[in-house]
């Protein structure tokens, strides 16, 4: 969609219709974008329950643009947490696609039920590929799952060692070697057990063998369960940066099951919860006003909230995806905070910080910068502070940081085009963030000075 927003396109707004000529009781959606200047994106998106809507566009791209937002799920939950989503029913958000849509299913004991995995299986044979530390907490689970009354299917599996220092071409071999060794063909399926490490790496190798093949996420962390086994971005790191091996490969389904969370140490579950922030941030307000009443309960690991928590956030992000697979624009806000949370990622060396934790430290100096800009008010400042506080993530970057280093790194974000470095800052009511390369390079180094001692 967005690639076809030009730096001349006028000003247009994206809003819900109904799609049978009656407006939805239960949800409203709108969507805002407003391209006054070249680089800018401001979107808002409300969403207050289920059932699917059309969105339109006015001005002169309304035909060529008109779009359906389908990122839906087939149980309601609202602020009081409903019980449904604890129970063995899988929520089931679909991400769409077209031909390459695809279902999440979400909820607890889902490993439990061989069929939901065995439908998206369509030859005989299956390679698992996870890590050694998951590998004796889950791997017989779903080996069993997959050939529970399914003799057809047989199963091989890849440990390969954990951690983001392996994410690379030797270790993407090991899954190669495993899949030639035990002849598996085009119709065989891949599937990740773990989280975002292992989803990226077996996902570009499916991507990779043969040219391509079946794919299925199981993902294992919070990250993962709400961020990057959704979306189709798969890949490795280079030892010049990370994540610039890579492409974009879509799964047949992704089963959430949030059991496997309690074995997740506190800090990876926090961690997690950054990205569940930012989407409250960037385009959920309600969402976010759920969390700074709930953050307690995710933080205690209550399975209902957590569910919700995960429900939530893959609706958001699939409906992002959905509109922007190749982040030509929206997905791109996506990134809020992550400008800054690269540099102290890169600042403090890999695995120092975990990734959600230099997000929400970016997050707060995205804040700062939208402040000092006058687009957000100060109450918006203090309440990202006091949530990010309660989920015990840090709110500044390390003390070793400094100007220059966060210059350096932003300096060659993805982001950069035509030299200008490009931000996701948050602009208007909670819910709001524009993307855009239009801002007072003074405020930003204000920023930079005010979190940085040198
Ligand atoms: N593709 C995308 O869109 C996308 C989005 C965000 C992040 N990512 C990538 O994801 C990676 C980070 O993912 P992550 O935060 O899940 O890190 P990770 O995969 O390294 O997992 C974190 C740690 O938790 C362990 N672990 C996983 N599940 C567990 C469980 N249930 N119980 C106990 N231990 C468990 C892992 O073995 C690892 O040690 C990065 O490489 C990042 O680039 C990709
Ligand atoms: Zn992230």
């Amino acid at each position: 969609m967005a690639s076809s927003m030009h730096p001349s396109s006028p000003c247009f707004s994206l809003q819900s219709l109904p799609s049978n000529g009656s407006v939805s009781k239960s949800r409203t959606t709108s969507i805002f974008l407003r391209l006054g200047s070249p680089t800018a994106i401001s979107l808002r998106s409300l969403i207050a329950s289920r059932g699917s809507d059309r969105i339109g566009i006015g001005g002169e791209n309304a035909g060529r643009m008109r779009s359906k937002v389908l990122a839906v799920s087939t149980q309601v939950m609202d602020e009081s947490v409903s019980k449904a989503t604890i129970s063995k029913v899988p929520t089931i958000v679909k991400v769409d696609l077209g031909d390459r849509s695809y279902p999440i299913y979400i909820g607890s004991g889902l490993l439990n039920q061989p069929d939901l995995l065995q439908r998206h299986v369509h030859g005989k044979s299956v390679l698992v590929v996870t890590n050694t530390t998951i590998a004796p907490l889950y791997l017989d689970k779903v080996v069993v799952a997959l050939t529970r009354d399914n003799p057809k299917v047989s199963v091989e599996s890849v440990i390969l060692p954990d951690g983001e220092q392996y994410k690379d071409m030797d270790t993407l071999m090991k899954v190669f070697d495993k899949a030639i060794e035990s002849r598996l063909d085009r119709r065989s399926t891949f599937v990740a057990l773990g989280g975002g490490v292992i989803g990226d790496m077996c996902g570009f190798a499916a991507a990779t063998f043969l040219r391509g093949v079946n794919f299925i996420q199981i993902p294992t962390t919070v990250m993962a369960q709400v961020d990057s086994s959704v979306g189709g971005k798969t890949g490795i790191n280079h030892r010049l940066g990370k994540n610039l091996i890579g492409s974009f490969y879509q799964p047949q389904c992704v089963l959430v099951d949030t059991d496997t969370l309690n074995t997740l140490p506190d800090r990876e579950l926090a961690s997690g919860f950054a990205e569940v922030i930012k989407y409250g941030l960037i385009r959920d307000a309600e969402f976010f006003e759920w969390q700074e009443k709930n953050m307690h309960l995710l933080m205690a690991r209550d399975p209902s909230a957590l569910a919700y928590a995960i429900k939530r956030s893959c609706e958001n992000k699939a409906e992002v995806v959905s509109l922007d697979e190749k982040e030509s624009g929206l997905r791109a806000t996506l990134n809020l905070g992550h400008t800054f949370g690269h540099a102290v990622e890169t600042g403090v060396g890999y695995g120092q910080w975990l990734h959600g934790e230099a997000v929400a430290a970016g997050m707060v100096m995205a804040v700062d910068l939208s402040h000092r800009l006058g687009w957000i008010d100060e109450s918006l400042v203090r309440r990202v502070d006091s949530i990010l506080k309660q989920a015990k993530l840090p709110t500044a970057p390390p003390e070793s940081m400094t100007v220059e280093m966060f210059k350096s790194v932003m300096a060659v974000d993805k982001k950069v085009a035509d030299g200008l470095l490009r931000l996701i800052l948050l602009r208007g009511p909670l819910g709001n963030c524009v993307f855009t390369g239009d801002y007072d390079r003074l405020a930003l180094d204000e920023t930079l000075q005010a979190f940085c001692k040198s």
